[in-house]
């Protein structure tokens, strides 16, 4: 089964087209020509290569299609399998860019209801950036990315080994997915710099029209625009098939092109009769994957486009999307209902909300536990299928707001309650410390301490006053999602400006509205309660839920830290006895 195939399409121009095929045996020495670039004319030089010994070419195509797909995938539900692994390569420093992409690409604008699991059959996305050095000093910049990290969890970061040029790194880092048992289709990797229209990229592929030309099997293809070493990181489509075959054939040289993608093509496009490894089939398309031409009316074939690369400027990017139409893709399953939470509410969408803040102050005390402490209740969300959203904008607000920042809990708990039925909140001190108690019994025991669903269907509000405190702690609390809990966070706390810098500001807010005899029937008070939902590292007994590190004074990170270490001591054994402080 031997036939290989590249494809070379160039173009300046859209009203002449022509191609240029020429079938030769492989054996021949019968080079074809090489052809020079007419500015005004389109080539298409597809080369098939075939073995006349073993059988034809649509038998070929036949085998070849069917087995490229992973049995794996197809039988194991656990590991999830998708048409499109998309890779978008971004500078860590590329916040906003970011934003833009998921919005235009994803639809995905906020994470109030966040992607936990890219669930859909038809994509899997991830930001791929370069690992760099962390942890600078009063670095803006690093606290607000890790941020981003915590809130999203579709960033990943790599660190290309040896001489591997990016493109070699995003290879293998796919192969090292499918280790992990996520299996796909196809590869495509873009940069933050591109649009791209991914449901056409999709109809394209499973009509197996390439660039106007039948592909006997996309999962062996590598396509891109290959033009010139600053095209080919625009927009690339690997097969899954043919991954492997380029990574194993990194030796090409070049000294145009450090794209192990580009040196691959190149060397066979200037080696006509040297067999393609694994019969891959590639394609040159600048029709398709365009650069920038700076307007619309200069793309030659506005209909062929399926990638503009090069666009640096956000307006552009949106203008580019809506002048071709481009549909976003959504990734996850949740996100096709976003609308507030209501009786009408998608089944798909969890009814609780674990919440937390990202944001991460100037002191830089929490810059390395906050992503471990975000990760403690990600998972413990993941595990019991509900939502995690962690929010650092509405504290940067707060400055403008003229209050102390603190206060951005307010805000955002505020501003999320109304897509759940019930919302935890955990400052970023405090770790689920029993992650196999689920909320669901935490309120169903709710219920039995107030006497019945009765009386507990009254019961809106749930915080607790640790033994030997003079007030409320609102580092953790629940709140349901009412008329009540809006006058609640309305009236009740965020009408407290005089509280606004002064004292335990929202705590003493919040203190102070519980008391009060329009709200206090419908609180659940826990007091002197150091076990329930809120524990003290030195007071924790075995099955308690949450340890709260709230010290008078220095920085929590590294008793977070230990706790999180026993977390995990308890969880791979339960028998572990914990010293204390937990
Ligand atoms: C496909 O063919 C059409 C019509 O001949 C042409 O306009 C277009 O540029 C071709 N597309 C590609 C990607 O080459
Ligand atoms: C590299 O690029 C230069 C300038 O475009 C060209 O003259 C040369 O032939 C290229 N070399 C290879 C190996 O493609
Ligand atoms: C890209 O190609 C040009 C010549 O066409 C060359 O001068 C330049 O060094 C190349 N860049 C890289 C990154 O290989
Ligand atoms: C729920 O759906 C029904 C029927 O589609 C509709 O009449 C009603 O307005 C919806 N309610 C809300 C709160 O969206
Ligand atoms: C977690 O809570 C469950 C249910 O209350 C309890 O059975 C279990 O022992 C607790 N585990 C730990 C490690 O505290």
């Amino acid at each position: 089964m031997k036939n290989s195939t590249i494809m070379n399409i160039e173009g300046q121009s859209n009203f002449l087209v022509d191609y240029a095929k020429y079938q030769f045996r492989k054996k021949t020495k019968l080079l074809p020509l090489l052809i020079v670039t007419f500015v005004i004319f389109l080539f298409a030089i597809p080369y098939y290569t075939k073995d006349f010994n073993t059988g034809s070419f649509i038998n070929d195509f036949n085998d070849e299609y069917i087995s490229p797909i992973p049995v794996k995938s197809s039988q194991d539900s656990k590991c999830p399998h998708y048409k499109i692994m998309l890779f978008i390569s971004s500078e860590m420093e590329h916040i906003e860019k970011r934003m833009l992409m998921r919005e235009e690409l994803f639809g995905i604008a906020d994470n109030l209801v966040p992607c936990m699991k890219q669930d859909t059959p038809e994509i899997f996305y991830k930001f791929l950036i370069k690992k760099k050095e962390r942890i600078k000093d009063d670095d803006d910049f690093m606290r607000n990315f890790l941020s981003e990290q915590m809130e999203y969890n579709d960033i990943g970061e790599i660190s290309p080994q040896g001489n591997d040029d990016w493109h070699q790194a995003l290879l293998k880092h796919s192969k090292i997915l499918q280790e992990t048992c996520i299996s796909f289709d196809h590869l495509v990797m873009i940069d933050e710099f591109t649009m791209i229209n991914l449901e056409k990229l999709q109809n394209q592929i499973s009509s197996s029209k390439i660039a106007n030309q039948t592909i006997s099997n996309t999962q062996k293809m590598v396509w891109g625009s290959f033009n010139s070493n600053i095209t080919d990181e625009m927009a690339i489509i690997v097969g899954q098939s043919a991954i492997q075959p380029i990574l194993d054939h990194s030796n090409y040289k070049s000294t145009n092109y450090t794209s192990i993608l580009s040196r691959f093509y190149h060397h066979h496009f200037n080696h006509p009769n040297e067999k393609i490894p694994d019969d891959l089939i590639l394609i040159n398309d600048p029709i398709s994957i365009v650069e920038w031409p700076n307007s619309i009316k200069s793309i030659p074939c506005v209909d062929c486009v399926i990638a503009i690369g090069h666009v640096y400027q956000d307006w552009e990017i949106r203008k580019i999307r809506d002048k071709l139409s481009i549909q976003v893709v959504i990734p996850c399953n949740v996100r096709t209902d976003i609308e507030m939470y209501s009786k009408n509410t998608s089944k798909l969408r969890p009814k609780i909300a674990v919440m937390t803040s990202s944001f991460l102050y100037k002191d830089n005390c929490m810059l390395e536990a906050a992503p471990i402490s975000a990760q403690n209740k990600r998972e413990y969300a993941e595990k019991h299928g509900y939502a995690f959203v962690s929010r650092s904008s509405e504290f940067v607000q707060q400055l403008y707001r003229k209050r102390n920042l603190v206060w951005g809990k307010i805000d955002a708990v505020e501003k999320v309650l109304p897509y759940y039925e019930w919302l935890i909140w955990l400052d970023m001190d405090a770790i689920f410390v029993n992650r196999s108690l689920s909320i669901e019994s935490l309120l169903k025991m709710s219920e039995e301490k107030v006497g019945g669903k009765k009386e507990f269907s009254k019961i809106n509000f749930i915080v607790a006053r640790p033994i030997g405190d003079d007030m409320i702690n609102a580092g953790v609390f629940l709140i349901r999602n009412s008329e009540w809990a809006r006058d609640f966070i309305r009236a009740g706390i965020q009408a407290r400006r005089d509280r606004a810098y002064r004292g335990m500001k929202e705590q003493q807010a919040m203190r102070d509205a519980i008391k009060r005899p329009n709200w206090k029937p419908n609180v659940l008070y826990l007091n002197g309660d150091d076990h329930t939902i809120n524990t003290f590292p030195d007071r924790y007994v075995r099955g308690d839920y949450i340890v709260h590190y709230a010290p008078e004074e220095g920085c929590p990170a590294n008793p977070v830290l230990g706790g999180i270490t026993k977390v995990k001591l308890l969880e791979e054994s339960p028998d572990n006895e914990v010293e204390l402080p937990f």
